[in-house]
């Protein structure tokens, strides 16, 4: 593993090991819009459905007790996973758990939706954000849904302590290319549990050939 890909990986880890699911800067109780991003794709409770930095969010257990069943969580973080696993308890033997850095990661899957809030403006390098969507292109199905969540040009230039890009609906397109058309685009203000006021666009794009 490359130094910088260490660096990133202790940085998590260090953030899972200090603070608790509910303490955490991005933390939502009910994560509204992503479920109703994915109640909008025509993909039914048996789609196959992953949420890329997935960290301890409560999106898989809203899942599955909307039905959903296949699912799985991809983080850089293995405690994230642990903590995450442990607030799912029995549930979570039903969700196949990714212990890996985006970026490296070869997938040998295809899913129906792509799910990521707030892990893609942390590639603030050109060849991460390549390796990222290279990723996205092998294990994305076609008339798969990308559903993506980022730092707006309103939002703060950091985010948990790390620098990040921060998107308009159109810069957010062209890293995807002409592949991935833009259905669904809105903003969401996130309040932090410290009080601090974030705002995200979200966007919701079908690959097609
Ligand atoms: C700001 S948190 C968002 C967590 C979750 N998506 C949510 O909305 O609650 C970013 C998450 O992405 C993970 N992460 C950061 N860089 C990553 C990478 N290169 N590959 C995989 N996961 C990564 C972190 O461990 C963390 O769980």
């Amino acid at each position: 593993m490359s130094l910088f890909r260490r660096k990133r990986k202790d940085h998590w880890e260090g953030i899972y090991q200090r603070l608790a699911p509910n303490e955490v800067g991005w933390h939502q109780t009910f994560p509204k819009m992503s479920l109703k991003s994915i109640n909008r794709t025509s993909v039914g409770t048996g789609g196959r459905i992953i949420d890329v930095g997935g960290g301890t969010s409560s999106l898989t257990r809203h899942l599955l007790d909307m039905g959903y069943r296949d699912l799985t969580v991809l983080d850089i973080s293995g405690k994230s996973i642990k903590k995450a696993k442990l607030q799912l308890g029995e549930k979570s033997s039903s969700t196949n758990w990714i212990e890996a850095d985006i970026t490296s990661y070869e997938f040998k899957e295809q899913y129906d939706v792509w799910h990521d809030r707030a892990v893609f403006h942390f590639l603030t390098k050109t060849e991460d954000r390549k390796r990222y969507i290279d990723a996205l292109n092998q294990a994305l199905n076609l008339n798969g849904h990308l559903i993506i969540a980022t730092f707006s040009l309103d939002a703060p230039p950091k985010c948990s302590g790390l620098p990040v890009v921060r998107y308009s609906p159109e810069t957010l397109q062209k890293e995807f290319g002409q592949n991935f058309n833009p259905v669904e685009i809105y903003e969401e203000e996130h309040v932090t549990p410290s009080g601090a006021v974030q705002n995200f666009i979200c966007c919701r794009f079908i690959k097609h050939a």
